[in-house]
């Protein structure tokens, strides 16, 4: 714990406001939000965003994939900032508190530090990642992959999205594409605070879950190609369906994950059938899948058993399966330091905690290759996420955005 007494606290209020005024900005019907990177509704959050930074103090700027970054000073300005924040884009169907509650919780740090005239002995940078979601382009995570320098900023700007805009041209079209380069904005750690997106903490009753490890990532661009031919004149033996295959391949897939569990995942998200109609056998399809583990053993051995099932599979249907591996994300283990420094945090402000694994993917995890970072977990209702419906409640996300603040003053130190 930082010299600051642990009744030091966020404005909770504040920090709900903020996260509920931004869910304007996409809202959907259900109650959820549709925010895909860099469109209109991203825009509107950004400029939000932007505003309430300068307002509080901060010296903004964009880097050329459009993440931001807000700068607080701090006594010794020769170091490098403490990073904290998170995304706020969202899924299609998104909620929201993915990804908003850590950017916001970062700006409400800020606020707080601001009303109690705090200095920190070195500065802190909140900031929004462009793209951690991945839905409009792949891969997930991309400015901060582009960061830690596994991809050139050149290769995320060409990347397109499913009408065939550019990174680009989305960045130019909403006006954030940044003068900085990628990777000028230097941290010394970073913190992200985030909702679990998974049942665990609710289920044993625990406020905080101190992020130990992140699951690895696998993500592949499939097409199948059959043929087409008449529904109603071609005989079932000489069919090649190219849906009928997606369907051995997904079921393959699910028994693939369920053997190699309990934790090992597999999904197929997106499935396009060309030039679908009703009566006619579906001659191609695209479609991707995600497939995720802990542990990289299991996920070179779900890559192997995949491939080798859709050989399989394809053989025997006589047709053509391609799989392409687009991304490959190797698990995460967070810095041990500032595990234990977040777990003596929530034990010291009185939250209960468990450690846990993260299911899902986020920026820290790629920071993590090139600084040590940290992540905060609070519970989300029913462990539901990347859903509208994803809820969770204020004394959860306050305690979540102290146990943030007081992790940042013990990284950042407070100036005597
Ligand atoms: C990001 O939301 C992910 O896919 O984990
Ligand atoms: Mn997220
Ligand atoms: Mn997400």
């Amino acid at each position: 714990m930082s010299k600051i007494a642990s009744n030091l606290q966020i404005d909770s209020a504040r920090l709900w406001d903020t996260i509920h005024e931004t869910a304007k900005f996409g809202a959907t019907a259900k109650g959820g939000v549709r925010r895909l990177t860099l469109g209109p509704e991203d825009k509107q959050v950004r400029d939000w965003f932007r505003n309430a930074c300068e307002a509080a103090g901060l010296d903004v700027h964009v880097d050329a994939l459009g993440s931001m970054f807000g700068l607080r000073k701090g006594r010794d300005m020769t170091k490098p900032p403490v990073g904290l924040g998170s995304h706020l884009d969202t899924q299609p169907t998104g909620g929201k508190f993915d990804g908003v509650l850590g950017t916001l919780a970062a700006l409400e740090v800020v606020r707080t530090l601001n009303d109690a005239g705090i200095e920190t002995e070195i500065p802190i940078c909140i900031v929004n990642w462009t793209n951690e979601e991945g839905s409009r382009f792949a891969p997930a995570m991309m400015a901060s992959a582009a960061y830690v320098g596994d991809f050139t900023t050149e290769n995320i700007l060409s990347r397109r999205d499913a009408e065939g805009v550019t990174v680009a041209e989305a960045l130019d079209s909403i006006g954030y594409r940044g003068a900085v380069a990628v990777g000028t904005q230097k941290f010394a750690s970073f913190v992200e605070l985030h909702i679990e997106q998974g049942p665990i903490l609710e289920a044993e009753g625990k406020t905080i879950g101190v992020v130990d490890s992140g699951q690895g990532v696998l993500w592949y661009d499939g097409k199948i190609t059959g043929f087409e031919s008449h529904a109603g004149s071609t005989p079932m033996r000489l069919r090649r369906d190219a849906l009928a295959t997606l369907s051995e391949i997904v079921l393959a897939m699910e028994r693939i994950a369920t053997t190699h569990g309990p934790n090992a995942v597999g999904t197929v998200g997106e499935a396009v059938i060309a030039n679908p109609s009703r009566n006619v056998i579906p001659g191609e399809i695209a479609f991707t899948m995600d497939c995720r583990s802990a542990d990289a053993a299991i996920m070179d051995a779900l890559d192997a058993d995949l491939r080798a099932a859709i050989a399989e599979i394809a053989a025997r249907r006589k047709v053509d399966v391609t799989l392409d591996l687009v991304w490959r994300k190797p698990p995460t283990h967070f810095d041990a330091k500032f595990v234990d420094t977040v777990e003596n945090v929530a034990g010291a402000l009185g939250y209960s905690h468990r450690r846990i694994t993260s299911g899902a993917g986020h920026d820290s995890c790629n920071l993590n290759t090139i600084m040590p970072a940290a992540m905060v977990f609070v519970p989300c209702k029913d462990g539901v996420s990347h859903n509208e419906l994803e809820d969770a409640t204020q004394a959860d996300c306050t305690a979540g955005a102290n146990v943030l603040m007081h992790t940042v003053l013990a990284l950042a130190g407070v100036a005597s």
